[in-house]
Parts: C-alpha cells; sequence; structure tokens
C-alpha cells in the first residue's frame, strides 16, 4: 500500500503553491479527476463460499449475467459478507483472504470481495475519491439485481470495508434501494478529502442499521495521520487512542511505511481479522465507553458502564458512543478484558 498521507501532501503542496486562502477546505473540495477515472466493468466481484474456499477458487460474478449467475455458487439463504479494499491495495490481499477463511471456516456463507484496483491506484488519490462514489452505486446495483434475481436481503448482508473501502461501504448502503444493510464495518475510514463532507458524502450511521468503526490511524494529516479522528458509526472504537499503533514506530519495517502512518492505519485490518476467530476471554478485544483517550489512558473509565464491547466482529448491537482499548504491540493483539 501507498500511503494516502504522501499522495494529499504532494496535492496540497501543488495546491498551497497556485493558491493562498484556508488549505484545509482545499482539501475537501479540490475532487478533480487526476488520471484517467477508469472503467467501473474493470471492477472484479471476486465470489467465495464454502463449495469454493481456496484463495484462487474465487468466482467472478457479472454484473447483469444471468447466465453467470445461474453458474454461480450464491446461496442468498446464506448470510453475505462483502469486502472493500482501500486505496492502492487490491481484493486479494492477505487481510480480505485471511478473512475470508476465518468467516468460512466457522460459518456457510458467501464472501464477495470487490477488486477496484484499476479505480483506486497511487498517486491518484482524487480519482480514487472519485470512484468511491461511482464504484458505490454500481455495487449497489449489483446488489439490487441479485434482490431482484435471487432474492438477496439486505438484513443479511455485512459490508466491511478499509481506508477508502470504509467509504465506498456506508456509501453502497446508501445507494441501495432493496432495503436497508445489516451491518457495515469501517476499518480505519481515510481522511483526507473526507474531513469536512457532509454525512452523506462519507460512510455515517444511517448507511446500514449497525454501523462500526474501528479508528487506528485518525487525526490530522500533519500528525501522520491517514484517517477520520471524529466518530462516524453507532459505536466508534478507538484501539490505543485512534492515533498510532504500539509496534509501529520500531524500526521493523520501512520506516517511510511507519513516518506514513500506513502501519497503523493498516492495523485496523489485522485487528479485525484476529477478532473473527476471538472466542475465549482473553482473544476478546473487550473496550470500556469512555469520553477520550487521556482519561481512559489515566484509568478513569474502569466501569463500563452500559456495557463494555468486543471490539470487532462479534461485537454486541444496540449501545452507542465511543469506546477505548489497549492491544499488545505484535499479535496477537488482544489483551481480553485487561484494561
Ligand atoms: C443454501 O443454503 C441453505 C442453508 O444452509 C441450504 O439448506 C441449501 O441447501 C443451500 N442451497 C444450495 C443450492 O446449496
Ligand atoms: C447510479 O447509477 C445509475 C445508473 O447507472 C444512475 O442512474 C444514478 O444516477 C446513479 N446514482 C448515483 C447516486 O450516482
Ligand atoms: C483521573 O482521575 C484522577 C483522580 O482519580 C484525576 O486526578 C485526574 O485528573 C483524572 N484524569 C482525567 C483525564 O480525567
Amino acid at each position: 500500500m501507498t500511503s494516502i498521507i504522501l499522495t494529499t501532501f504532494l496535492a496540497v503542496v501543488v495546491w498551497a503553491s497556485v493558491s493562498c486562502t484556508g488549505a484545509d477546505e482545499s482539501i475537501d473540495n479540490q475532487v478533480v479527476p487526476e488520471s484517467p477515472l477508469g472503467d467501473l466493468e474493470d471492477i472484479r466481484f471476486l465470489l467465495w463460499t464454502r463449495s469454493n474456499p481456496g484463495d484462487r477458487d474465487y468466482y467472478r460474478l457479472l454484473p447483469e449475467d444471468l447466465d453467470n449467475l445461474n453458474h454461480s455458487p450464491l446461496n442468498t439463504s446464506l448470510p453475505t459478507y462483502i469486502i472493500y479494499h482501500g486505496f492502492n491495495d487490491n481484493g486479494e490481499s492477505d487481510w480480505i483472504l485471511n478473512s475470508k477463511t476465518e468467516v468460512l471456516g466457522q460459518s456457510s456463507a458467501n464472501v464477495l470481495s470487490v477488486d477496484w484496483q484499476t479505480l483506486v491506484p497511487a498517486p491518484w488519490y482524487a480519482s480514487a475519491v472519485h470512484n468511491v462514489y461511482r464504484t458505490a452505486n454500481y455495487s449497489a446495483r449489483l446488489l439490487d439485481w441479485l434482490h431482484a434475481e435471487r432474492g438477496l436481503q439486505a438484513t443479511r448482508i455485512h459490508i466491511i470495508g478499509h481506508s477508502l473501502g470504509a467509504h465506498t461501504a456506508g456509501l453502497t448502503g446508501r445507494y441501495l434501494t432493496s432495503g436497508t444493510i445489516a451491518r457495515i464495518t469501517g476499518l480505519d475510514p481515510a481522511g483526507p478529502f473526507f474531513y469536512h463532507q457532509p454525512s452523506d458524502r462519507r460512510i455515517d450511521p444511517s448507511d446500514a442499521a449497525f454501523v462500526d468503526i474501528v479508528h487506528t490511524n485518525s487525526g490530522s494529516i500533519i500528525e501522520g495521520c491517514n484517517g477520520l479522528f471524529e466518530p462516524v458509526g453507532h459505536v466508534d472504537f478507538y484501539p490505543n487512542g485512534g492515533m498510532h499503533q504500539p509496534g509501529c514506530f520500531a524500526t521493523h519495517d520501512s520506516d517511510w511505511s511507519i513516518l506514513f502512518g500506513e502501519c497503523s492505519h493498516a492495523r485496523a485490518t489485522e485487528l479485525w481479522v484476529e477478532s473473527i476467530a476471538a472466542f475465549s476471554a482473553n482473544q476478546k478485544f473487550t473496550s470500556w465507553p469512555c469520553s477520550d483517550w487521556d482519561t481512559f489512558f489515566t484509568g478513569n473509565c474502569t466501569t463500563c458502564g452500559e456495557g463494555c464491547l468486543d471490539m470487532g466482529f462479534h461485537v454486541e448491537q444496540g449501545l452507542t458512543g465511543s469506546y477505548f482499548l489497549r492491544t499488545n504491540p505484535a499479535a496477537p493483539y488482544a489483551l481480553g478484558d485487561n484494561q
């Protein structure tokens, strides 16, 4: 993955050199295509089920192609998980394949990875942001079509998206006409170009019956953050405060990826994958309701109040607000109920 921050810095520097007014506003407003936008037909919808579970065994679903659908392993009696990768990533990324393997290991389901890599290549971040809206609409049309042809129910769909893909997930829910998506999970939703967007232009709680967010690299780009800090779901989780993750400061990787926040930004996907198989108490990401990290960090949020929540795949639904937790600096990350 190449950093959103790096490309945004470049865009802002270029912009700042030709203009002299509020730089912050410009980040949101200059959504101009920087490169060819890419063809929606190049998006690949990769489907796995228990009858084709191997990494390379995916079935490519083609929108509006009945013959293709008739030969597909899609079973709309089962729950459907839809996964969006982020900027300069792809639909067969490790975290997506691992999610698929963990989910299918636990239950029979449809897992659909939306591979929109040709619409989000580095360094064309502004173009990629534009494609969030196009891709969400295109995917929503596919889901509406599957509803019409196969009775796919929105109430049995859970969409998961990382980075830019978190906004694409939310907007897919918004654009869907065949019902309200049951759940959308945003993994460190991208910040640049979205800080001041109204809620109908980014992920927000109205996109699904339940929206849960994991913030791992959230804050301003000046602080080395790629994600949105503000709460944008029904529940928002802030592991280790939600800005920088432990283990991402050491020089274990390339220093560049740490400087530009990629390690912390990608951590949301690792926490997510680990949470799918978390069943015993010490494997859970127990999280406490709290107003902010400083209060939590100083030990002033030790009680569960209306309830503590397990961040990730198995999160309980019904509560709202911001939740905090610490994690280990390396896998396994979960600390159970150790605050
Ligand atoms: C679809 O899933 C349901 C529920 O598990 C199962 O009963 C049914 O046999 C499946 N259909 C096909 C065609 O595999
Ligand atoms: C989505 O796409 C359809 C047809 O492709 C178009 O008519 C509609 O205006 C689009 N909606 C949005 C919100 O872009
Ligand atoms: C935490 O509680 C202590 C007293 O127990 C207090 O001195 C401190 O200011 C509190 N910190 C925050 C951030 O609320």
